[in-house]
């Protein structure tokens, strides 16, 4: 973890403390630089690599996909206040850091999420580590940018059961919001919009970056960072018996695209179509948005219905062979590279093994000590502490 700190060594930013308390960070986060445009750009080390993409597996020395940036510090800041602001829900109880919390790999720790009055959201909410570089979000991809998909909860019955109107209004009646839009959006006077919250939004999420994991540091050479195990786990990861890798691709650990893999419902639970009604394709009839392997070890259960308790029940899942879900009477697409490996429980242990080693958190963000909206912060870290990064800040112009 020692390089948390990294956002708060340096000389700290001084801002004018405003009477309310409340100012935004004029710094990048840390493994952002500050363009001469005032923006953050994400600097990493897969940047010294080629794209591989459409060549095969991914291998260890593959770049990343465009990252979605271009948000100035301020504009970051914004997004942090907002993400951990219940008042963005319709009655004051969740934030979006109610379902994607910081002490569970920014997913939430439930089969399925659960929405205001204790409603059941109806699939387990994804980490949210890397979104900025997907351009289809949510497990049936039926958003196509980070702006769009913050209306989803916002206004979801069953997730924040807000409506636009009410949501323009509360913050419009919030002096502390009212200033720091203006401060985030000096090209934007007059009332806030919510256009500029899912901004915001969007802009913290651009931050939630995960490439320091051990499996990192191996790829980019230091071959001891991974033991023996994992490596043997990496290597079936990559073969073409498992193909793990030809969906969960290396650096991201995803493709990004949609795959009808016939991953089960728990008992009792209907048939989850999936992206056959995003696309209206009957092909894609139970296909899901393949999920990133970050944090993978950090966001059990598994799946978009949570169907998998451990890492090693959802690896058993795909050695049990093609359409071993598939309830009777569905005749699904499976994708081709879903086949039946046949790995040995050595190999499968291996992967659970290889799977760990894709765990970093360095740059989880801090919680705020306090939001405009003077409601506690759903993610309180005096509940939740558990390492430095999650000690509240103060409010004064740091990021994390
Ligand atoms: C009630 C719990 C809940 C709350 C509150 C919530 N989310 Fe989510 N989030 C989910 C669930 C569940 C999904 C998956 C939805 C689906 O696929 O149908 C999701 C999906 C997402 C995704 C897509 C990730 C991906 O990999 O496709 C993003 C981004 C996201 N949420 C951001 C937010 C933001 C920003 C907020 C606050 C405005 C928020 N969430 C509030 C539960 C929640
Ligand atoms: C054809 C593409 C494909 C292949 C090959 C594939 N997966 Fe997946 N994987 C997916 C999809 C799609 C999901 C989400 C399915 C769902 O939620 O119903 C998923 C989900 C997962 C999850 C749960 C992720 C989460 O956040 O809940 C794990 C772990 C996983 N896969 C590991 C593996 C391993 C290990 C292999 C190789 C044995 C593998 N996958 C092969 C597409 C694939």
């Amino acid at each position: 973890m020692a390089i948390v700190a990294a956002g708060a060594v340096g000389p700290r930013a001084i801002a004018a403390v405003e009477p309310d308390g409340f100012t935004l960070s004029p710094r990048c986060p840390p493994s952002f630089e500050l363009t001469p445009r005032g923006t953050c750009e994400l600097r990493d080390r897969y940047q010294l690599y080629d794209s591989l993409q459409g060549r095969g597996m991914g291998g260890t020395r593959t770049a990343l996909p465009p990252h979605r940036n271009g948000f100035t510090p301020r504009q970051i800041d914004l997004g942090r206040y907002l993400f951990f602001d219940p008042v963005l829900s319709g009655d004051g109880t969740l934030s979006c850091a109610s379902c994607h919390r910081l002490d569970k790999g920014l997913a939430d720790g439930r089969p399925r999420s659960v929405g205001v009055g204790g409603k059941d959201a109806g699939r387990a909410a994804p980490t949210l580590w890397n979104v900025a570089f997907l351009s289809r979000l949510t497990w049936d991809a039926r958003a196509n940018s980070l702006e769009a998909q913050a209306e989803g909860p916002l206004f979801s019955p069953v997730e924040m059961a807000n409506d636009p109107a009410r949501l323009r209004r509360t913050l419009n009646d919030n002096a502390t919001y009212r200033r720091l839009f203006a401060e985030a959006f000096p090209d934007r006077r007059g009332a806030i919009e919510l256009d500029l919250a899912y901004a915001a939004l969007a802009a913290f999420q651009s931050t939630l970056v995960s490439f320091n994991s051990r499996y990192d540091r191996y790829a980019h050479g230091h071959t001891a960072a991974l033991t023996g195990r994992e490596i043997e786990g990496l290597n079936v990861f990559r073969s073409f018996v498992a193909r793990c890798s030809e969906c969960h691709m290396p650096p991201l650990f995803t493709t990004g695209q949609v795959a009808v893999i016939g991953a089960p419902e728990p008992p009792g639970r209907p048939f989850d179509a999936g992206a056959q009604v995003t696309f209206g394709a009957p092909k894609l009839r139970g296909g899901f948005k393949v999920p990133t392997l970050r944090n993978i070890a950090r966001t059990a259960p598994y799946m978009h219905s949570g169907a998998f308790a451990t890492l090693r029940e959802t690896v058993e899942f795909y050695n049990e062979g093609r359409g071993n879900a598939v309830p009777p009477g569905e005749a699904l697409y499976l994708h081709w590279h879903i086949g039946s490996p046949e790995l040995t429980g050595y190999e499968v242990d291996r992967i659970v093994d290889f799977l760990q080693a894709l765990t970093d958190e360095t740059f989880l963000p801090r919680v705020p000590a306090r939001v405009p909206s003077g409601l506690p912060p759903v993610d309180n870290p005096r509940r939740t502490a558990r390492g430095p990064s999650m000690q509240p800040d103060d409010n004064r112009g740091i990021v994390r």
